[in-house]
């Protein structure tokens, strides 16, 4: 029997390139407290909520810090951040994600972000990529960061569709560790080696072709 099948996808790193801009963004702040921070380190922030990310930046440099301070930190780096955000376009969608994203409208397979950015939904705009999903989790809706499954299970709720007929792509360790825990199918994107508890793992989506969307819809709708 054919189920109803939903397609997950995790922003930063995934659609659009705004790694490098959460990167910069955390950077200039290390900078400012004198904590050594390298792309390295970035790795341990990708799909982490900007709370966390600042409690593990400030636990690297040892720093304690007062509530109100915590508070102005994490307002400064999400300034700088929407600097960066501001003058995004359409050029900055990560190859062939368009691509996919009209194969699955073509087929009517239902669609979601599921994004621990409270930035999501201005960036899906900027991007004019908005209207390819049927709905948006992001960061303002779920309490628990990746690799808490949450996010993730919000938006198969939100979609009608049970986890194991959903499947996700994430750029995150921590996002491929939701994915697995809420039983559904991950896909990485980027380095194989990084991600390698993921079900498969792509570089980007111009090695993901119709054929193997074909098969992998066949897979995950017959899933029981
Ligand atoms: C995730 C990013 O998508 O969103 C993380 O991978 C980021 O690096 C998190 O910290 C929160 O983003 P924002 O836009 O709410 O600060
Ligand atoms: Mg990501």
């Amino acid at each position: 029997m054919k189920h109803k099948t939903g397609f997950i996808f995790d922003l930063d790193g995934v659609i659009v390139d705004t790694a490098k801009y959460h990167y910069l963004a955390w950077k200039k702040l290390a900078d400012e407290l004198g904590i050594a921070f390298t792309e390295k380190d970035n790795e341990r922030f990708k799909g982490v909520s900007r709370k966390r990310c600042l409690e593990i930046l400030l636990e690297m440099g040892g720093i304690v810090a007062s509530e109100e301070q915590f508070n102005a930190w994490l307002i400064e780096k999400n300034k700088d951040y929407l600097d960066y955000i501001n003058t995004m376009d359409e050029t900055e969608i990560l190859p062939d994600v368009p691509k996919v994203l009209r194969y699955l409208k073509t087929k009517n397979i239902p669609t979601a972000l599921g994004s621990a950015s409270k930035n999501a939904k201005p960036i899906l705009e900027k991007v004019n990529l908005l209207s390819y999903f049927d709905t948006v989790v992001d960061g303002n809706e779920v309490s628990k960061a990746k690799p808490d499954p949450e996010v993730f299970i919000k938006a198969s709720e939100k979609l009608g569709t049970k986890p194991e007929h959903c499947v996700v792509f994430e750029d995150a360790l921590a996002g491929i560790e939701a994915a697995n825990t809420a039983g559904m199918t991950s896909i990485g994107i980027g380095d194989a080696e990084v991600l390698s508890n993921a079900k498969f793992n792509f570089v980007d989506f111009t090695e993901i072709d119709d054929n193997f969307l074909e098969s992998l819809l066949d897979r995950v709708s017959t899933n029981d």
